[in-house]
């Protein structure tokens, strides 16, 4: 099987491409710089920007593919040439989307690959769906034939999958109160990039896959605290200070998160995972996130040189909890879905 992954040496992409070799896949990456991350053994690469057709169309002369996977598509422009570009030369076409294209609130939970797409105004999103109407539109007319693969938040031992990043982790440490939105109680799904490889590797050049769209969550459910008490567990910290505030209270000082907390974090995800296990049966997540967070703590600390403290957030989370003027700190998003 001859895979082409465009962009595929980032954070997912890397886990998929050194799964998909294992499993005996012919692998080719395109990227416009060198990787920062290790590349797996056997993925040979191609230098090109992926958002220039000219410049792809040259690095990729006449060959042709099983699959082809778009990693970087973001706007309708990402992935505008690509219906004309891979028709005829390849079998299959992944789009890598996001579950962040449902509507929230979600009419309906769990949430399925038929829940309404929905986005007027977290430019992330409402610019995926764009994405992927574009591309139905050329399955739909022309046979171009795609799979739109949702990933939810997904990380691996190189983030801290929360808002703050390692902010938190070293507020904790300290035993200064880390805020949490809401109350702590909305429901979330983590999945670690090597079970997203896992259950991801299986669809490529799969026919039944083909017209269809994928959510590939783990469909783990963890509430935010849970989440910030794990991290907290994996970190040394027996007794966390948490403290809760609305994601409205937050934005006031944070008016970076304003936008990810108000149509992303605050609502509940739940998703039903029954239509990647029947394309993929077998699936199961294999990396709790008890595990995951151990993973991440074991790699910061043996990497101190990840540990950067956001001393703008961290004032901000202070001026918070004492109530006094924010300071309106610009707010970084390091373990953001996005
Ligand atoms: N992580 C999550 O929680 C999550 C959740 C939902 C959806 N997703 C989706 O997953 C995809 C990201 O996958 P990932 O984590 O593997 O990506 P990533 O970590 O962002 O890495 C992307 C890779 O592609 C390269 N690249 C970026 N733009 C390029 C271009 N124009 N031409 C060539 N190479 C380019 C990057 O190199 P440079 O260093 O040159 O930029 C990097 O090596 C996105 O589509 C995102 O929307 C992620």
């Amino acid at each position: 099987m001859r895979a082409l992954f465009l962009g595929g040496a980032g954070m997912i992409g890397s886990a998929a491409a050194a799964r998909a070799v294992a499993s005996g896949a012919d692998v080719t990456i395109v990227t416009r710089s060198a990787p920062a991350r290790p590349v797996a053994d056997g993925v040979r690469q191609l230098r090109a920007d992926v958002r220039d057709p000219e410049a792809l169309k040259a690095a990729l002369g006449d060959e042709e593919f099983d699959a082809v996977v778009n990693w970087v598509g973001f706007t309708p422009d990402d992935v505008s040439a690509h219906p004309g570009l891979f028709t005829g030369r390849t079998g299959q076409y992944v789009f890598i989307s996001t579950c962040s294209v449902f509507g929230r609130p979600v009419p309906n939970l769990p949430i399925t690959e038929s829940s309404p797409r929905r986005q007027p105004v977290f430019g992330y999103a409402r610019d995926k769906i764009a994405c992927e109407l574009l591309l139905e539109d050329a399955y739909r007319s022309a046979g171009f034939p795609l799979t739109i693969v949702r990933p939810f938040h997904t990380y691996d031992a190189t983030v801290i999958p929360v808002l703050a990043g390692w902010t938190a982790i070293d507020r904790m440490r300290a035993g200064r109160p880390v805020v949490v939105h809401g109350d702590g109680t909305s429901l979330w799904s983590l999945t670690h990039s090597r079970d997203f490889a896992r259950a991801f590797t299986p669809l490529l050049s799969l026919d039944h896959a083909v017209g269809e769209s994928v959510n590939v969550v783990s469909g783990d459910i963890l509430t935010w605290d849970q989440i910030h008490l794990t991290l907290a567990g994996a970190a040394g910290v027996r007794e966390p200070l948490l403290r809760h505030r609305s994601s409205e209270s937050i934005a006031e000082y944070v008016p970076g998160w304003g936008e990810v907390l108000e149509h992303d974090f605050r609502h509940s995800m739940l998703f039903d995972t029954s239509k990647l296990r029947a394309l993929v049966p077998g699936f199961a997540p294999q990396v709790s996130f008890a595990e995951g967070a151990r993973q991440s703590l074991a790699h910061y600390d043996a990497h101190p040189e990840l540990k950067s403290v956001d001393q703008e957030l961290s004032r901000a989370f202070d001026a918070l909890l004492e109530g006094s003027a924010p300071q309106q700190a610009t707010g970084g998003r390091e373990g953001s879905a996005a």
